[in-house]
Formats: C-alpha cells, structure tokens, sequence
C-alpha cells in the first residue's frame, strides 16, 4: 500500500520510537512526586518543554502539554476567553477551521457569545480587509488556522497577528498542519496562542502542545486541578512529551530539505496528472509561499472525492477526501463550500499529502492509479453513483 495521507497522522519514525521506548524505561516517573524518581522525570518534563518552546521562539513557561491538537484547540479558546470575558462577548473565526475549533465555535454561540465566521477566497485565505471589518470593540479573540488541513493554504498569520495586536484582540492559531513544515516565529507574529499535535510530525499520539504568551491571561477548566498549571489535568505523560520533543526537533532540522522535497514532489504529481486528464482542478494557492506544498486538495469533475478514494484504496493508494466520511454520506468539505463551492462541488475533494518516506517512484505511480481510476470512471454510468 502506498501511503499518501500524511496530513491525517505519520508513522512514528525510528528515531522518536527509540526515543519512547528509552524514555518509558529511564523516566516512569510520576514528574509530580517529590522523590529523585519523580524529580528525574520532572527535569526531563521541564527541558522538553524548553526545547519545544524554542522551536517557536516562546518562552517555556508558556507551554502545556495536552493530548493533541484538538484539545489544545479547545482549551486555548476557552481558557482564554473566559479569563478576558470582561472584555465583551464577540469572537472571530473562520468557516474552514478544523472540526474541533468550528465546533467549539457553534457550542460557544449556544451559550452566548457571538461569533463572525470568515469566508476563504478561491486560494483559500481570508481577506485581510474583511477581517478588518470583522473586529469590534467587544472582540475578545480571533482563531484563524495556519495551515488548512484539507487544502494546505496558508493564511497570512503575520498580517492577522499585526491587526489583532493593535486592536489588542487575543490571536489563538491552530498550526497542527504547520508545525514543523514551515518556520513560526509566537513573538514575530503576535500569537498570542496556538496548537501543534505530536502525531502530524511522526511522534507519537496522544500528545501535543498548546503554547500561551505567560503575559496573556488565562482561565482554568478544571478547578483543583495542579497538573500543567490548572490548564489540563491528568499525570503527565513524559516518555511520549521526550519522543514528541525528540520528533519536533527533527523536523526542524530537516524542514528546508523536506520542503524542498515536497515541492519537487508535489510538482511531478500535478504535471504527471495533468498529462493524463483535464478533468480536474488542483485547489489551493499556486503561491507556494501561501500554500503547504505537500497538501495537495484535487476535486474531480466527475465523481465526488469518496468514490476516487475508494478506488484509489482498491488499487493499493492511501489518500482521503479531506473531510469526515462515512460510505454512502460524504459530507461537503468546508474550507470548499468557505471557497463559494456548491454543496455538490465541495463533495469532489479529495486530499493527497506526502511526507518524508515518500519517494519519486510513488509519485509515478499514483499518477498511473489515479489515470485507471479516471478511466474506469468514464466506462460507468455515472448515474450508478447517485448513491455516493
Ligand atoms: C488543522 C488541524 N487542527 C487540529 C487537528 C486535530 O489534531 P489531533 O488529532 O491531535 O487532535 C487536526 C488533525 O487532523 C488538524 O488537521
């Protein structure tokens, strides 16, 4: 099986495994025992933490460590928002977020708090002069994603941190898909807040980051709770936050060289496609400097994306339609319909996402799956897939 799904979750690599399965011997540890046991771990807890704030210019009193990304999501946004309630009751996203931040967004607006949702543009970014109108005086924070997760495009975080820090408005990021792929800098880009999971960047799952500026407040959702400063209860997992740390380091020292890859790689993918049929639009921005080079979103003019992930699965290709899925009931993506795509059309995604163990010779032969999957297409009636 060729596996092209990389920005759903990677294989542990060797290294970060070893990493594990050394740390779980040496630091069993529980970091909050008092004992040298205990102490040992917590040393180990605490140089990872400044390891992985380093990696985003923080400071290391600003990391938590969490079970991923989606709860790093959700408790960001909430411990913030309820710490600067006082502030007003007005919040900013966009309508191609991640599941677990637009569905915390539809529970905030249940109890309460209004929300304006951003529409993407046909590259997949949102307008900075609609975001501008966006921000009113009782804004207490604005969640704009880094990287999106079913197209790769990049949002302008640089832009969006400038504006938001004048309006002195909360900026909480989710970079689960950017983490480790492109450089992020907290302090030169006024982020007050962000995501990184550890499973995105071959470590293991189960754990994550969430970073927040120690000069921004914040508010506790689990009361007594001592673990990670209040902000998550649970003993600390510390074999995996040394493995998740071991990964993030390789990654940042590999990220010129994979980048350079995967847009070599993404290159040969687009043209070899292109040669075999016109039938297809390759979504997201032709600006790599605005786009996640190994996402790669294609919408197939004549099926929708479940059906050529299906086949694509039946000749050994791994990929994914980029939004949840069950048979028979794909739903339309949502950073498409955020596009202005029709329902129908937002159903025609599906997402190719390569990563380090993905060679040339992969690629070649993707591009010979997906050419079969195409023409058995054009053999069907396509009303036979009325069902989908
Ligand atoms: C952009 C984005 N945010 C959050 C998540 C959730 O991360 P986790 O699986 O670690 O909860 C994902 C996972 O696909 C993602 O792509």
């Amino acid at each position: 099986m060729i596996y092209l799904d990389y920005a759903a979750t990677t294989p542990m690599r060797k290294e970060v495994l070893h990493a594990f399965q050394e740390a779980a011997k040496k630091y069993y540890g529980n970091p909050s025992s008092l004992h040298d046991i205990g102490t040992e771990a917590n040393e180990a807890l605490e140089l990872c933490r400044e390891q992985l704030a380093g990696t985003i210019q923080g400071n290391k009193d600003g990391v938590y460590f969490t079970s991923g990304g989606s709860e790093s999501n959700i408790l960001a946004i909430r411990s913030l928002i309820e710490a600067n309630r006082k502030k007003g009751n007005h919040l900013i996203t966009t309508d191609a977020e991640h599941s677990s931040v637009h569905n915390l967004f539809k529970q905030l607006e249940e109890e309460g708090y209004e929300v304006t949702y951003l529409s993407v543009d046909g590259g997949g970014q949102i307008d900075l002069a609609d975001f501008q109108n966006a921000l009113r005086k009782d804004t207490i924070l604005a969640s704009i994603h880094h990287g999106n997760s079913e197209i790769g495009a990049v949002q302008p975080i640089l832009e969006i941190g400038k504006i938001l820090k004048e309006h002195q408005i909360i900026f909480h990021t989710d970079c689960v898909q950017s983490y480790g792929k492109v450089p992020i800098d907290v302090n030169q880009n006024y982020i007050d807040s962000l995501s990184v999971s550890s499973h995105k960047i071959y470590g293991p799952k189960g754990i994550g980051m969430c970073y927040i500026n120690p000069r921004v407040n914040w508010k506790s959702q689990y009361k007594g709770t001592t673990h990670e400063k209040g902000f998550r209860p649970g003993t600390v997992d510390v074999p995996s936050i040394l493995a998740f740390t071991a990964a993030a380091q390789m990654m940042h020292q590999e990220m010129e060289g994979q980048r350079r890859r995967d847009l070599h790689l993404r290159m040969k993918l687009v043209n070899g496609l292109k040669e075999l049929s016109n039938q297809f639009v390759v979504e997201g921005n032709d600006d790599m400097d605005k786009q996640l080079p190994h996402i790669v979103g294609l919408s197939f003019l004549q099926a929708q994306g479940q059906y050529i992930m299906l086949e694509c699965n039946r000749y050994g290709l791994a990929v994914s339609t980029g939004s949840a899925c069950q048979v028979g009931q794909q739903s339309p993506s949502r950073t498409m319909l955020s596009m202005g795509k029709t329902v129908d059309d937002a159903k025609q995604l599906i997402r190719i996402s390569f990563g380090k163990m993905t060679t040339e010779e992969q690629i070649t032969q993707t591009i010979q799956t997906i050419g079969k999957v195409l023409k058995t297409l054009q053999k069907i009636n396509l009303s036979q897939l009325n069902w989908l």
